[in-house]
């Protein structure tokens, strides 16, 4: 069984983050998202993707080449383009196999595919939808369903007071190729707006799972950082790639940080990282690989990208820093308000 990872959308509300990247390419720890859940699925028996690309796509292809260096194998489904949610998976309908497995590449969560499966299987379901709990599910697709998990309504982003349940579409699904019948081709689908209300509505088996663990969608700025806030947390099944130096202190190789530097745990340094004289790096931050801090500077609750600089004499934090942008996040809430500095 082969795994579809969605991966082509233009990721417009983690701009400028995925202005040169495509959003599951985001580094997460200091590891692309995407390599990471290719690595889980990995680890769940899966050995066949299919990366469903459009927005940045080289930076996909030329990272990832055939899956060897991974240990899998990879083929593209490169759309001439954005078809949708729905439109991708169409797409790639010749490389699929009868029965899928399709995963959005930007939610982070570890999905055990075992006990999916065998409920997909049990229940003789067209697709099976995993499902995850949220508090506000008004932001998202949400479902109503029996006591046995079959689902009778999917409605998407609807008022708080109108949603039918908490249970919303956690972003991972498995299906049988006849469900692609239902999903015209050629044109842009949502299958979130489209092809699951067409598929409940005409009957059609479609359950929902509950996905256990850590679930996050990271399409925005604030949850972007609200998810290295949690992995550093440790409430996220995910650990920086490096060795931890001491509690909470994560450093990798060819550092170059000046004696007299605080590092306020948690932090993470990627390898090649520089450090000048009297800086504070953390708590809950993040250097990419190759990253520069200038003397005097401090930096907490923030990421800061492979190879970005940040001036000396300057305090950042909640921030997200790249090689030629920095962005400030005025809270660390959901859909927070953010300033974009261009440089
Ligand atoms: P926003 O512009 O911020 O809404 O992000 P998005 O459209 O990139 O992502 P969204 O959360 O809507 O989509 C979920 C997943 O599907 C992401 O991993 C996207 O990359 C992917 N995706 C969305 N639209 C398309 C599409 O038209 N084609 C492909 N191949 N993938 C898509």
């Amino acid at each position: 069984m082969k795994a579809l990872l969605l991966a082509g959308g233009l990721g417009t509300r983690l701009r400028p983050l995925t202005e040169r990247l495509p959003k599951p390419m985001a580094p997460v720890v200091n590891r692309p998202w995407l390599e990471h859940l290719i690595l889980h699925l990995k680890s769940q028996g899966i050995s066949e993707f299919v990366i469903a690309v459009k927005h940045n796509a080289d930076i996909i292809r030329k990272h990832f080449e055939d899956g060897c260096k991974f240990g899998v194998r990879i083929e593209y489904s490169q759309e001439p383009e954005l078809l949708g949610t729905a439109g991708a998976i169409k797409h790639a309908e010749q490389l699929l196999t009868d029965r899928f497995i399709v995963v959005n590449a930007d939610i982070i969560n570890h999905v055990e595919l075992l006990p999916l499966l065998e409920f997909h299987q049990t229940n003789g379901a067209l697709v099976t939808i995993g499902l995850t709990e949220v508090e506000d599910p008004s932001h998202y697709g949400v479902v109503q369903q029996t006591m046995s998990g079959r689902i009778i309504r999917f409605v998407e982003k609807p008022p708080r007071h109108a949603a039918p349940s908490n249970r919303i579409n956690a972003g991972i699904y498995v299906m049988e190729k006849e469900a692609l019948k239902w999903i015209p081709a050629g044109r842009e689908v949502s299958i979130e707006r489209e092809t699951f209300p067409t598929l409940i509505r005409k009957g059609f088996p479609v359950y929902g799972w509950l996905v256990r663990g850590y679930w996050l969608d990271m399409g925005t700025l604030d949850r972007y950082l609200a998810l290295h806030r949690d992995v550093l947390d440790g409430k996220c099944a995910l650990q920086p790639s490096y060795p931890a130096q001491k509690e909470g202190i994560w450093t990798g190789e060819d550092i170059d940080i000046s004696d007299d530097v605080t590092l306020v745990p948690p932090v993470v340094i990627g390898n090649g990282v520089k450090v000048g004289r009297g800086c504070v790096v953390g708590p809950y931050t993040v250097l990419g690989d190759k990253v520069t801090v200038e003397p005097g500077s401090s930096c907490s609750h923030s990421v800061v990208l492979p190879g970005a600089r940040l001036e000396g004499n300057r305090t950042i934090s909640n921030a997200i820093v790249g090689p030629d942008f920095s962005v400030e996040v005025q809270s660390p809430v959901y859909e927070a308000k953010k300033k974009v500095v261009h440089r």
